[in-house]
């Protein structure tokens, strides 16, 4: 069993920087994108809460409307677990405090009475990712960095521009060329982020922002930055909270570049061996079957680490070599997780549901669904189980896609708009046929 004394410093210490191949330590405020011994993935150990977990509990309680910067932020009200040396440098618009709905009309379409969903497309971006880069770009003042990089599917991009902006640190964003949602493109090119379209993939930005970072200094804020995973456990520690800390059973989420299944079993780990929680929930990583290698290692019980050429219609999670998998390998296995992979039918089919139930998300957002789904299907989760579902960006994050169902030809379930002249009979007309197609429904 995990304790609190192998996952934290002493109480007090100073949060350091460890490495997760070679166990090489770096102290909290060094910049290096990667362990410089053995170029391994660096994580955050910080030093042990000196509360116990129900003084913990009432201080995160307390914490949602007492602190004046960041006080009505649901990262920073995780601070003692998050970045506990942020002191005056906080970078906050605020983000998170996300609900968590239930929709009967989602339960249908699941096959599951009570699923909660998690939407953390209401965050001011619009998606999760501001989560981790209120973390990231508060650690890049700290460290009084003179720019801030991402590679991006286009949601790490519009999250950084806006949170670079805010600190008046230039942001540089490397997305693949023509692969990105409109929305996210949009919000990146307002906040003023500098833009470079790649000729590639979203892999091929990636290790071309690497080599940036290493070779010109700039400020690394893609997910394999610890301090972007710390900031994302917060979408697990607030879920809990809302649930009163009794942990589900599930927390179904979609995975691509594996940063939040990371964070998302970082968060699980050190929430148990602190006590806020007894039981481990399983965490359920969903990839689209065009981008599914960790799905296909996880078959194989991880044996092998697959990359791909990936495709999928939900750009978000176009990636073939996920960065995070060895963090998110060990996620899965502490928790008994689960990860499987839904064709774009699928994705899309539980998009239009979510859609439809007034909610609406993002197309990679909706396979968290999709899996739940499946799960449901396979008899792996029963009515028994609590499960949360995770919709990880908003709906307008790609109006490109909702213009193809709805007012192209392909979709029986559009929703096409109606062209009338300015005429209240006009309106009476389309009144009359809704209510004869709802009647032979
Ligand atoms: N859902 C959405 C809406 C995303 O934007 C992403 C990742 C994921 C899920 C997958 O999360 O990478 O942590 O497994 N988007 C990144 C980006 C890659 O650049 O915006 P992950």
């Amino acid at each position: 069993m995990t304790t609190s004394s192998d996952l934290f410093l002493t109480p007090g210490s100073r949060s350091h920087q460890r490495c997760a191949s070679c166990g090489a330590t770096l102290p909290e405020l060094d910049a290096s994108p990667a362990c410089p011994t053995c170029g391994g993935l660096l994580e955050i150990v910080h030093g042990a809460p000196t509360l116990d977990a129900a003084s913990l509990r009432a201080s995160f309680a307390q914490n949602c409307c007492a602190r004046p910067l960041g006080s009505a932020s649901g990262v920073w009200r995780f601070e003692s677990l998050v970045m506990p040396g942020a002191g005056s440098s906080i970078v906050s618009h605020p983000e998170g405090n996300t609900p968590l709905l239930t929709r009967a009309a989602i339960d249908r379409f699941a096959g599951l009475d009570g699923l909660r969903i998690k939407h953390e497309g209401h965050n001011p971006t619009g998606s999760f990712k501001d989560r981790g880069m209120t973390v990231g770009v508060t650690q890049a003042v700290r460290l009084g960095a003179s720019a801030v990089a991402c590679a991006s599917t286009g949601n790490t991009s519009a999250a950084l521009a806006s949170y670079a902006a805010q600190a008046g640190i230039p942001g540089l964003v490397f997305v693949p060329a023509g692969k990105i949602a409109m929305g996210k493109l949009a919000q990146t090119l307002g906040y003023g982020a500098r833009t470079l379209m790649v000729r590639g993939d979203f892999d091929d930005c990636l290790r071309l922002v690497q080599d940036a970072a290493r070779e010109l200094g700039i400020y690394l804020l893609n997910s394999i930055n610890p301090w972007r995973v710390e900031g994302q456990k917060t979408i697990v520690l607030e879920m809990l909270q809302q649930l009163d800390w009794q942990a589900p059973d599930f927390i179904v989420l979609p995975a691509g570049n594996l940063g939040n299944t990371a964070a998302f079993g970082k968060a699980l780990r050190e929430a148990k061996a602190l006590g806020l929680i007894d039981k481990m929930p399983r965490i359920v990583s969903v990839q689209a079957a065009g981008a599914a290698p960790f799905a296909r290692a996880f078959r194989e019980n991880f044996a092998t680490r697959y990359s791909v050429q990936a495709d999928t219609i939900a750009t978000a999670i176009r990636i073939g070599d996920p960065a995070s998998w060895d963090r998110a390998v060990r996620s899965i296995r502490e928790t008994d997780g689960i990860v499987l992979s839904c064709s774009d039918d699928e994705i899309i089919a539980a998009k239009v549901a979510i859609d439809a139930a007034g909610v609406g998300c993002e197309p990679a957002s909706a396979a968290s669904v999709a899996g739940v789904r499946r799960l449901v299907q396979d008899g792996v989760i029963t009515s028994s189980h609590r499960v949360v579902a995770v919709l990880t960006g908003h709906i307008l994050k790609d109006p490109g896609i909702l213009v193809d169902l709805h007012q192209g030809e392909q979709f029986a379930g559009a929703n096409k708009p109606i062209e009338i002249d300015a005429d209240v009979r006009a309106v009476e007309r389309v009144l009359a046929e809704s209510a004869h197609s709802e009647g032979a429904r």
